[in-house]
């Protein structure tokens, strides 16, 4: 598995499963089978509803806690929980996350990250994360923070390989986590001619060069799938590397464009959404 060396000295895999809008059983079923097939970094989060039926997983897969990187996020309506840290742990039955995440940059965010900097001192997470923060919201944070973030997660493809961030992240050492790599699995990302002729040079599909372009341009990746097929498929992206040649042809996708441009409608709609948990 690669892997890559946070700037606390923590080591995270650079190749994950991502489980946003997977439902608990296929989570479950998913995500186990991820881990019996070698991955060992998972993402989730309290709005995905899904973190019991990850914690399961963690536990039937066989595979040590200790070996896994768990990484899960605290959403907006649970910045003023004084006990949400507990209750997420609680829900993945675990003592500790290794990567704890602001999933979004909305409502009282600040004492989120103040919260996590105290679950981080007490040993219940071993790293910092933030997400959905590139941009003016880093400076921001760098302004009030105790102790700087280790990642940040965000919207990262070919047509939007996240030029600025990289520049900003650089000085800190931020590693950079992808969401939507497959761009959610919109067709026209897969089906780039661009894509469909490195995949015939390689022999593999479209969806794994898009996913090796990630590791190939320094980032971690998090695909997201409830298909076992797909799911060895995504795995399969540490047998090959894309050349030089590949990664010019790649990098004239870019269009600057997120597919979830980030709005002060959307960022207060989220501070309003109530996640909807499993019972246990
Ligand atoms: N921080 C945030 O705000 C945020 C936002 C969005 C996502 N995320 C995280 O990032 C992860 C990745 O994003 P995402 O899951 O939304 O999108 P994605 O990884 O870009 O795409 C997932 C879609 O691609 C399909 N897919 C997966 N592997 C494939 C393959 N080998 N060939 C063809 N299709 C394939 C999946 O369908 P099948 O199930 O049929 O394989 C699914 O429909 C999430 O799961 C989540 O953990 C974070």
């Amino acid at each position: 598995m690669d892997k890559v060396t946070l700037n606390n000295g923590v080591i995270m895999p650079t190749l994950g499963i991502g489980t946003f809008l997977i439902s608990p059983p296929d989570a479950l079923n998913g995500v186990k089978e991820a881990l019996k097939m070698g991955y060992r970094h998972v993402d989730t989060a309290n709005l995905y509803g899904n973190e019991r039926a990850v914690g399961r997983a963690i536990k039937e897969s066989g595979v040590p806690r200790n070996e896994i990187f768990l990484a899960t996020k605290i959403w907006p309506t649970e910045y003023h929980n004084p006990n949400i840290v507990n209750e997420t742990l609680e829900r993945l039955g675990v003592s500790y996350v290794d990567l704890l995440y602001v999933h979004q940059p909305a409502g009282d965010w600040k004492a989120c990250y103040k919260m996590i900097e105290k679950a981080y001192k007490e040993g219940k997470t071993r790293a910092i994360g933030i997400s959905n923060m590139e941009g003016h919201w880093l400076d921001e944070l760098y302004s009030f923070c105790e102790i700087k973030p280790q990642v940040i997660q965000v919207e990262c493809h070919p047509y939007f390989p996240q030029k600025e961030l990289r520049k900003q992240v650089e000085k800190d050492g931020l590693r950079i986590v992808s969401w939507f790599p497959l761009g959610h699995g919109d067709p026209s990302l897969l089906n780039e001619p661009v894509i469909s002729e490195i995949a015939k040079k390689h022999g593999v599909s479209n969806a794994q060069v898009l996913l090796r372009w990630q590791l190939d341009m320094g980032f971690t990746v998090i695909p997201g799938s409830k298909n076992v097929n797909h799911i060895k498929d995504n795995f399969d992206i540490l047998k090959f590397k894309l050349d030089e040649d590949d990664m010019k042809k790649i990098a004239s996708l870019d269009k600057n464009k997120k597919y979830n441009e980030q709005t002060d409608a959307k960022l207060d709609a989220y501070a309003h959404r109530v996640p909807v948990y499993e019972k246990p």
